[in-house]
């Protein structure tokens, strides 16, 4: 009995007769031979079936496979400098699990809308394959850096009675008779876990009813969230431009495959190292209104805004210092310059926005009382969240960064459809 292999690892074997077990993904026939390309979720390998070298039985059997056909095939692991893989399987035996049915999602071109409504069948293709294991490197890594540097995973709930990022984009749901609300963001609880435990994080979904028909937006994303006492603003960009460059590089050397597959420009990424760009607000609002003509300063940056900054640098851009009357209630401002927020948001380059939204923290009761009442928030909600001002108040910052967008800028990827496994959108919770 040959021994069962995934095919990742398929360089462990040359020379030796292994088993795969995966699905066809396609077959080429010429003569005497028939090329079956398989996958098996790890990777793909192109088995060589010769017909002088397997049963008469077995080589009938392989030209009734159809595509998405369930097999095991067992052979010798041979080099094949061509392949992408750089191996090769030389059969001698194909165990047929399932013949499939005509398979919706042929090789030929497809729509987008007739891909999304097959998304369970979708995420097998080539090019989506390969942006989900860059989505599970991107989150391998960001435990990584977080676990590496003292910081500990304390999640935050999804249920919440409040509201974090606006009223505007809350979904509600019943709560055994009363209300609740999907979670926009772990943040306001990350700081209650900063104060018992210093530098913390939370990763998980988080829900927004956006109305936007955007590429950039989801009603479901994920959302991983620092909080550090003691970090000021400064220590907070510090943070997120090494964790940016972490997650990206991280990509770059243990995904590289899968970034070829997508033909992105390797190179862009390469050079995303510390320190990125940081400009004031006031600096950025300056260059927009040079192209687009309709922006006044103080207003919040549209998607087209963003992109005009981030075409100026080809690194990641850091703006800071937001007109604090456009940010969260949350957020503290700079007493040099009461108008604005110490907040800072990173913008990917080539066109992919926003990626991270952080701040430091209003720290004094009173004034975050104040912006409680002011922004019309129900205070007895934020009864606890006021108490970590009362306790040993500390200054103290975080930062949010959506992983699908990191993911559709690392990817080269259009839409944040495609770089998370079911999206939910505006108008699509199917499949
Ligand atoms: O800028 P945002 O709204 O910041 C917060 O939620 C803070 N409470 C985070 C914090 O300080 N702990 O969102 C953070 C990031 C954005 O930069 C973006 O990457 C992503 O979350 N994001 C979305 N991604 C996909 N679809 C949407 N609708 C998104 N809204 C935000
Ligand atoms: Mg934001």
């Amino acid at each position: 009995m040959a021994q069962t292999v995934t095919i990742s690892e398929i360089s462990k074997y040359n020379g030796q007769e292994v088993t795969i077990q995966g699905w066809l993904y396609n077959m080429r026939s010429s003569g005497k031979l028939r090329f079956l390309l398989v996958r098996d979720g790890s990777a793909t390998i192109q088995c060589v079936v010769f017909k002088n070298d397997v049963s008469e039985e077995i080589f009938t059997n392989v030209d009734k496979l159809t595509q998405e056909s369930s097999l095991r095939v067992t052979g010798k692991v041979a080099e094949d400098k061509r392949s992408p893989l750089g191996y090769e399987l030389q059969v001698r035996d194909v165990d047929i699990v399932q013949i499939a049915e005509e398979y919706p999602i042929s090789l030929k071109e497809h729509g987008v809308d007739f891909l999304m409504d097959h998304r369970h069948l979708w995420l097998r293709s080539r090019l989506q394959h390969a942006v989900m294991l860059v989505r599970h490197e991107v989150i391998r890594a960001a435990r990584e850096f977080f676990d590496n540097r003292g910081f500990v995973l304390v999640d935050s709930p999804i249920f919440t009675p409040n509201a974090a990022e606006g009223t505007t984009t809350l979904f509600g749901t019943d709560y055994f008779g009363s209300k609740a609300y999907l979670t926009q963001s772990g943040q306001l609880y990350a700081e209650a876990s900063a104060m018992a435990f210093g530098k913390v994080y939370c990763f998980g979904p988080t829900f927004r009813a956006e109305k936007s028909k955007t590429r950039r937006h989801l009603t479901e994303f994920w959302m991983i969230e620092p909080e550090a006492a003691y970090y000021d603003l400064n220590d907070d960009m510090k943070l997120a431009e090494d964790f940016v460059s972490h997650l990206v590089q991280s990509v770059v050397k243990n995904r590289r495959r899968e970034l070829e597959t997508l033909e992105r420009d390797i190179s862009k990424l390469e050079h995303i190292k510390p320190p990125f760009p940081r400009i004031h607000y006031n600096e950025a609002a300056e260059m927009v209104k040079k192209e687009n003509p309709e922006f006044k300063v103080g207003d919040d940056f549209g998607g087209a805004d963003e992109t005009i900054v981030s075409e100026k640098f080809d690194k990641p851009v850091i703006i800071h210092h937001y007109p604090a009357a456009i940010k969260a209630f949350y957020m503290k401002r700079d007493p040099q310059e009461p108008q604005s927020a110490l907040a800072m948001d990173i913008i990917a380059p080539e066109g992919y926005g926003e990626i991270i939204g952080g701040s430091q923290r209003e720290d004094d009761y009173d004034t975050l009382l104040q912006r409680i009442k002011e922004h019309n928030l129900p205070e007895a909600d934020f009864k606890w969240y006021l108490d970590l001002r009362k306790y040993g108040s500390v200054p103290h910052s975080g930062f949010g960064l959506g992983i699908e967008r990191t993911v559709g800028w690392i990817c080269g990827t259009k839409h944040v459809r495609e770089t998370i496994p079911y999206p939910r959108l505006m108008q699509r919770i199917y499949p």
